[in-house]
């Protein structure tokens, strides 16, 4: 999936920290690293504490699939550094954050990429992020944008359970069907020809009938 321009992912121009999108890029995803950016809507609100603790938590199964984290959230250093104890505070621990958080308190990053929730305010009034994840590949491009709404917690279990597909479609011409778990039948891409299924599939390549006598459920085992 070609990183769209309007998310200003492809743009080179710097800002007040000398970061710019080019940049997260670069640090999500080099050599086989891929990356995972996602945005918060303020520090110290209750559901951003608790998305970031879990995520915390998980921080080892990201590393296992090499997936670099990084959080962004719309205030300052200082603040994402009393934060972060809090948030660590949540999985009783006072070990460090095990992922940066991007201080993006002139949303200038959060805009570029189109992040801002229209509906909702801080209390002073000022927009904030919406729950934005983009999953970036080795080769630097975006594989995966999702949106939430500030009043929406993720769940970051399903974040590591699409991360598997992307990385297995990206090696094997499968797809992955609805709640599918590494291990599970997977399903032959509709565009691979019968007679190149052999070949691609030594495992065999189960056909459900269906009532259109069209044979494209075709599942297997990798
Ligand atoms: C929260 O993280 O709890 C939150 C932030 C902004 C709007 C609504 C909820």
């Amino acid at each position: 999936m070609p990183i769209p321009r309007s998310a200003g992912l492809t743009s080179t121009t710097s800002w007040a920290t000398q970061c710019t999108p080019r940049c997260i890029l670069d640090a999500a995803a080099s050599d086989a690293q891929w990356g995972i950016l996602f945005s918060h809507p303020k520090d110290f609100t209750p559901v951003c504490t608790t998305e970031l603790a879990f995520a915390a938590s998980i921080s080892d199964k990201f590393t296992m699939r090499k997936v670099k984290m990084i959080a962004l959230s719309v205030d300052s250093v200082e603040d994402h550094n009393v934060w972060i104890k809090d948030v660590m505070a949540l999985n009783n621990s006072s070990a460090a954050l095990p992922f940066p958080i991007i201080a993006d308190s002139g949303r200038k990053l959060a805009t570029l990429l189109g992040m801002m929730d229209p509906d909702e305010t801080d209390r002073e009034g000022n927009p904030v992020t919406a729950r934005c994840v983009f999953v970036i590949g080795p080769d630097k491009k975006l594989k995966l944008s999702c949106l939430y709404p500030a009043t929406t917690g993720r769940n970051f279990d399903e974040l590591l359970r699409v991360i598997d597909s992307l990385q297995l479609t990206a090696q094997k011409k499968v797809a992955t069907p609805v709640h599918w778990r590494p291990g599970d039948k997977v399903m032959v891409l509709p565009n691979i020809a019968d007679d190149e299924v052999t070949k691609l599939f030594p495992n065999g390549v189960s056909t459900k009938e269906v009532p259109s006598r069209k044979k494209y459920l075709r599942y297997t085992q990798l």
